[in-house]
């Protein structure tokens, strides 16, 4: 594998590949992102994944400075996964100068769930992704269901923008116990990480609920979420929300949405002591 931090090495490299399948990442790998590279292996060749810790995304009482940064052990899952490139810039190499340009998601989805909580983060994420999709060219892109809005945003943006890639999604993984893996898990104490698989029982209860009513109504949907997070809060848990919302935008059901069918899904952020765990449960 090519370790390379340079944009215009990078290009050199790929010049002339009309097939490239990428994976960004932030490194600390695990499990989840291993089954990104995998399922990019099967969209395109050669597979090029990145690993950058992107400032940009990261509120200011954030966790940027203390983000698990493991690169050598990184490495050498990648090599084991047949990467063909990592990209691992530095920050001098990604924004040698103050990255002024950004890509503004629209409010509607950018500022709701993750962005209303992190404000900016989508901003963050848009910019990067768009300045390495510049970078390595791709023709395909894996991103993770688990960032469910993320993977929606990013779509749309390289919709919007018309960019030559396509957008895959892979299936979340899980450890046995049914929580999500995510690299800031390794800040679970040790009862925490017995506690956290409750948050995915708590999504698949709620689903349950949900295909158990007899009419979906806004109001009916709304009772399932006031519910769910009074029984999260009892818990010890400060979620940031638990939220039943369409598959197609992460707008709030309405009615007539409901009545016409509309595909849902629950998202939710929630505080287990200082480790805020994401996830989310289509229905
Ligand atoms: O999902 C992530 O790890 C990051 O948000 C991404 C897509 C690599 C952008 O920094």
């Amino acid at each position: 594998m090519k370790i390379i931090s340079d944009i215009n090495e990078l290009r050199d490299h790929l010049r002339g590949q009309n097939r490239t399948s990428f994976v960004p990442t932030m490194g600390n790998l695990h499990e989840g992102h291993l089954s990104l590279m995998r399922l990019a292996r099967q969209y395109g060749d050669p597979v090029v994944a990145s690993i950058f810790v992107n400032r940009l995304q990261f509120g200011p009482n954030e966790d940027f400075d203390s983000y698990p940064r493991t690169m050598q052990a990184d490495i050498d899952k990648l090599e084991q996964e047949g990467v063909y490139i990592l990209f691992a810039p530095t920050e001098k190499d990604l924004y040698p100068q103050p990255q002024e340009y950004r890509v503004d998601p629209p409010q509607q989805l950018g500022d709701i769930l993750e962005g209303e909580f992190r404000p900016g983060f989508f901003k963050g994420v848009c910019t990067v992704v768009l300045k390495l999709f510049s970078c390595v060219q791709p023709r395909v892109a894996v991103f993770g269901k688990k960032d469910y809005q993320q993977l929606m945003i990013v779509r749309q943006m390289a919709s919007q923008f018309a960019l030559p890639v396509e957008i895959v999604p892979a299936e979340t993984i899980r450890a046995e116990d049914g929580l999500a893996l995510s690299s800031r898990n390794i800040y679970l104490s040790s009862s925490e990480r017995a506690e956290a698989p409750a948050l995915q029982r708590q999504l698949s209860a709620m689903r349950e609920q949900v295909l158990g009513l007899k009419e979906k109504t806004v109001s009916a949907l709304m009772d399932i979420e006031a519910q769910a997070l009074t029984q999260m809060q009892t818990r010890g848990w400060e979620p940031d929300y638990i939220a039943i919302r369409q598959q197609g935008d992460l707008a709030k059901p309405t009615q007539a949405n409901l009545d016409s069918g509309q595909a849902l899904v629950i998202v939710t952020a929630a505080k287990l002591g200082k480790t805020r765990l994401i996830d989310n449960l289509e229905i």
